[in-house]
């Protein structure tokens, strides 16, 4: 007979074990877990236990969202992270080592560019950035030291393209490996492998999860990277919140009639906004006025719910801040992907020469809500701007 204490710690534990064949997977929380025998925890103790050894290796929930991402994928592994940002961070760091310079496509992520330039930096790595729109023309950046190659196609902020099979062609012929920030798309609309890509990341804070209410990120290599990349985040110790991992693949389940959703939505405001006399540019990848227009119908199978305009000149900040400060519908926020529509507005500077130089590009995160109603709360919005 235990006494109260024992039974207090040990109650319940086996009945805790039972497979229980749910559809979806049971949400662990732990840091121990526990060997079935001695001669396991020999084994672990040499790194050549089969198993999960503690709560960073990977639990139910974790395993079972990177199974659903590399198959969706088409890619030999994923991980998941803490976020998209660490994701990126990782591939960085995992694919490179001192002395390495990077190449880095000018419409990235802003934080991407600051891991480069304030972090990278400090291990000597070094970063130059390539034009937003670079195709065949990478060969002229390249050094005798560049490592890794990093594109984000469309940007999420001012959404060129970049002609990705005649880069990677590039990256291939040079051995430099080439990496993909794919959110924007997600692997519904964009596969970076059949491109030639050797790494997509993917921020699943956006699309995949969809709720505005979790971070996570995720990265998929080809089996030639796998190997390299798998070392360092075991190194690391890289590990994603359970929690977090099965919502995301909750996300999974119905990702494609959200993004389906998404998708006419944002064409639909979009066009509506082409007409509006207020606004100067609408930056869209699939609209035909879109530079890299035929690139986007090349090698995307869709558009998603996120893209740009600008107002005509005579509009100055004070005009800007009575349209957005009006909008009822629209949040005022960061990030996307979720179903509440949301706005940002900003100026971005760039390395190289830049279409939107000086210019307010405001963003548009269209969700879920009836996009009739998405135009009348813009329409109203600008009719603040009215000279
Ligand atoms: C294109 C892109 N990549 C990566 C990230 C970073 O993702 P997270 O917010 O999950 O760190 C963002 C966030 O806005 C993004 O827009």
């Amino acid at each position: 007979m235990k006494n109260i204490a024992t039974k207090l710690v040990n109650g319940g534990k086996k009945e805790a074990r039972q497979n229980i064949n749910t559809i979806n997977p049971p949400l662990h929380r732990a840091s121990t877990v526990l060997f079935d025998s001695y001669s396991d925890m020999l084994k672990a103790n040499q790194g050549k236990f089969e198993g999960i050894a503690y709560g960073t290796c990977g639990l139910a929930a974790q395993n079972a969202f990177e199974a659903a991402m590399t198959e969706l994928e088409g890619a030999y592994g994923c991980k998941a992270f803490q976020s998209g940002i660490n994701a990126i961070a990782m591939v960085l760091l995992a694919f490179t080592k001192q002395g390495d310079h990077v190449l880095i496509c000018d419409n990235v992520y802003g934080p991407t560019r600051h891991f480069c330039d304030g972090f990278m930096s400090k291990y000597g790595v070094t970063a130059d950035y390539l034009p937003s729109d670079a195709g065949t023309d990478i060969s002229k950046f390249m050094k005798n030291n560049t490592r890794l190659l990093f594109m984000e196609s469309p940007g999420s902020n001012t959404f060129e393209i970049q002609d990705i099979p005649a880069i990677t062609k590039v990256c291939r012929e040079k051995g430099v490996i080439s990496v993909i920030d794919n959110t924007w798309a997600t692997p519904l609309y964009l596969n970076p492998f059949k491109l030639g890509v050797d790494v997509s990341i993917q921020s699943a804070t956006k699309y995949i999860t969809g709720h505005s209410d979790i971070l996570l990120g995720t990265v998929s290599t080809t089996e030639e990277k796998w190997a390299e990349f798998e070392k360092c985040c075991y190194i690391f110790e890289i590990f994603a919140p359970q929690e977090d991992c099965y919502q995301a693949l909750r996300g999974l389940r119905t990702l494609h009639v959200r993004l389906k959703h998404h998708e006419q939505s944002a064409l639909d405001v979009a066009r509506w906004l082409v007409n509006h006399k207020a606004v100067d540019k609408v930056i869209h990848p699939a609209l035909e006025s879109h530079p890299e227009h035929e690139l986007w119908k090349r090698d995307f199978k869709g558009s998603s719910g996120l893209f740009g305009f600008t107002l005509r000149d005579e509009y100055e900040d004070m005009d800007h801040s009575a349209f957005v400060d009006s909008l009822e519908l629209f949040g005022l926020g960061y990030s996307w992907g979720g179903y509440k529509s949301l706005i940002t507005g900003g100026r971005f500077r760039r390395n190289n020469s830049f279409a939107y130089e000086g210019k307010t590009i405001f963003r548009l995160n269209i969700g879920m809500e009836d996009v009739d109603d998405l135009k009348k709360d813009l329409e109203q919005g600008l009719s603040k701007l009215m000279l």
